[in-house]
């Protein structure tokens, strides 16, 4: 007979809690619980890989030590400094909180799960996550991860993603948390052993090491053969293609360089300008001779005053797109070199790499850039 549902989450949190202990992954932002640092780890770790998040972290905080630094950043050194991160609302969301909590708290993050979540760029789940881990406070982070693991231990055969399984969880885990609540770190370090749990034991692909879980003796999906049928799978929405052609207008010394919309996929980022769909040389050097002509300065210039030349292909994987971009490096007369359009920055291989950060979407074409060697700059 399976256990009651309100038993299993109030059991899950001494067992999780033990096997903690001994099973913990070691990170760095858990050797070090203030506030600030578990914040920035948060939301680096939000939608992106453990390893990939370890060095971005130290160089964060080594160049930004407190929330008034960030505060007082340029955004274009912030965004440079998560280049290769992806999803760059993060950071830009970071400046702006970072604003807010120097106004209104001191510069110190709030001890409050309510003001914590109504910060710019933290949800629900960071909000559970920074609430619990830095300040000891019973409430849950309920992600993915989460619902797997409560799913199958309770046995939900329904969709983990739907909003009533979400809140069922988040209510159980909130209630046994806060019953539990005896020692003032408990919650963070539950929080993070069903991170590890789903990370590590109880893993989205492939069988999960069920033998190696501390819940088993209380899994509904491990007793009942289930953990392949649990959580029920999703149908995949296919990612759409879009094709794109990039263009390296390069005079010489400087390559332009176009700041993308503010809103949508990769707002207000660098770019390397260009249009949708592939051309072939002559549709290159037309595109170009009209993206200098918008940029400004360069109005004389016709596509017969240019030359180009075909640079490899090259795809990004966004998490609903997918680019194909076929590329051309374009030569500019050098006169030309002077936008008036606020969008459009002409920019050295050494600017590009110190001071603006080029969306890591465009990596193969930087290797295309004019070599410094050859500049005065
Ligand atoms: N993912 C999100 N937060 C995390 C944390 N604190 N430790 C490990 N993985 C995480």
């Amino acid at each position: 007979m399976r256990m009651k549902q309100e038993e299993q989450y109030k059991e899950s949190i001494p067992a999780l809690l033990f096997w903690y202990e001994y099973n913990a992954r070691i990170l760095p932002w858990r050797e070090d619980l203030t506030p600030y640092h578990v914040w920035i780890s948060e939301i680096m770790l939000q939608q992106t890989r453990v390893e990939a998040v370890r060095s971005y972290y130290y160089r964060f905080l080594t160049e930004f030590p407190t929330v008034a630094s960030v505060a007082e950043a340029p955004e274009d050194r912030l965004v440079k400094l998560w280049e290769g991160l992806g999803y760059y609302s993060r950071v830009r969301n970071i400046a702006k909180a970072a604003k807010v909590l120097c106004e209104r708290y001191d510069g110190n993050l709030p001890a409050d799960y309510t003001l914590l979540r109504s910060l710019p760029g933290i949800g629900d789940y960071t909000a559970g996550a920074i609430a619990s881990i830095a300040f000891g406070i019973p409430v849950p982070a309920v992600d993915g991860n989460v619902l797997r693991v409560f799913a199958r231990v309770t046995g939900y055969r329904g969709d983990i993603r739907s909003d009533s399984f979400k809140k069922q969880v988040g209510e159980q885990l909130r209630k046994a948390l806060s019953e539990y609540a005896k020692m003032p770190s408990d919650p963070g370090r539950f929080n993070q052993a069903v991170m590890d749990i789903g990370a590590t034991v109880c893993i989205p692909n492939g069988k999960p090491h069920c033998e190696q879980c501390p819940l088993s003796h209380m899994c509904a999906a491990f007793s009942e053969g289930l953990t392949a049928e649990i959580p029920a799978k999703r149908a995949v929405k296919e990612r759409q293609a879009e094709k794109r052609t990039v263009l390296l207008l390069c005079d010489g010394e400087r390559v332009l360089l176009h700041r993308r919309p503010a809103k949508g996929l990769l707002a207000g980022m660098w770019e390397f300008p260009g249009i949708s769909g592939h051309v072939t040389y002559a549709g290159a050097k037309q595109a170009a001779a009209a993206i200098l002509a918008a940029a400004g300065g360069a109005e004389h210039i016709t596509p017969a005053d240019l030359h180009a030349k075909r640079l490899p292909d090259s795809r990004h994987i966004f998490s609903h797109v997918e680019w194909e971009m076929r590329g051309y490096r374009i030569d500019v007369p050098q006169e030309n070199a002077a936008p008036q359009a606020g969008e459009y920055l002409w920019a050295s291989p050494r600017e590009i790499r110190e001071e603006h950060g080029v969306a890591s979407a465009f990596r193969a074409y930087r290797e295309h850039l004019p070599k410094e060697s050859n500049l005065l700059n």
